[in-house]
């Protein structure tokens, strides 16, 4: 079963140094979401393949791929074949989305694309049928521990109204500021898929904090 709200620590404000006790400390959330970022897309450089390999050997969760890199095209297959459940790309950095949500698909993953908060939802209103997983940025992507911006929960309603009124199989994914206090905002707005980096890993206990996020995003159930 689906549960109705997906809980995702992203590692990177994780203690790189004990990556795999900081792994190991998230067991029991929904999946786990690793951010990739190449200092070009975004203004921070953090992960690549190795890094991906590395967290792919020592978790047992769904690893959903962040890419904030340019020229998606060309470097996201490689982290469907390592084993990647689902790999994202940004709209703004793939030319040919068709093609690379097939290519990700053929190699055994599910396709994302994701939006950075400035990006209009209409972009990718022509793929939406051929992606798993819709990732609506809620802070400049580059950095944990900003603040969520409330201005785009209209975007993300937007997204539940176009995937309810299409029959469309996509998950909606938040990203950004996601905590206690404004998950609950994301959840009614229509996301299902949370990624927490900062509340999670800054919690004492960090797998109660998922838990407790997973609660309160619960409350607010889409199908
Ligand atoms: C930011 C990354 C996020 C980041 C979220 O660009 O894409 O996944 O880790 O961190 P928090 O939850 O602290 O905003
Ligand atoms: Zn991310």
């Amino acid at each position: 079963m689906t549960p109705c709200a997906a809980i995702h620590p992203s590692i990177l404000n994780a203690d790189q140094a004990h990556l795999a006790d900081e792994l190991a400390r998230v067991e029991g959330a929904d999946g786990l979401h690793l951010d990739i970022m190449d200092n070009h897309f975004v203004g921070n450089q953090f992960g690549g393949p190795s890094l991906a390999q590395t967290v792919l050997e020592h978790t047992s969760l769904p690893v959903d791929a962040h890419l904030m890199i340019e020229d998606a095209d060309r470097w996201a297959p490689q982290y469907a074949e390592m084993g990647c459940a689902v790999v994202t790309a940004h709209a703004e950095a793939t030319r040919a989305p068709f093609v690379l949500t097939r290519e990700l698909h053929r190699l055994g993953a599910g396709a994302g694309l994701a939006l950075r908060p400035a990006t209009p939802l209409s972009v990718l209103e022509p793929v939406l049928a051929e992606i798993d997983l819709l990732l609506l940025m809620t802070v400049e992507p580059g950095f944990g521990g900003q603040s969520f911006i409330d201005l785009m929960l209209p975007k993300i309603a937007q997204a539940r109204r176009l995937v309810s009124e299409q029959h469309l199989e996509l998950r909606i994914q938040v990203d950004g500021g996601v905590n206690r206090s404004t998950i609950e905002r994301a959840a009614e707005a229509g996301a299902t898929v949370f990624v927490a980096g900062s509340a999670v890993y800054g919690a004492q206990d960090a797998l109660e904090e998922v838990e407790h996020l997973r609660a309160l995003a619960s409350g607010h159930h889409h199908p």
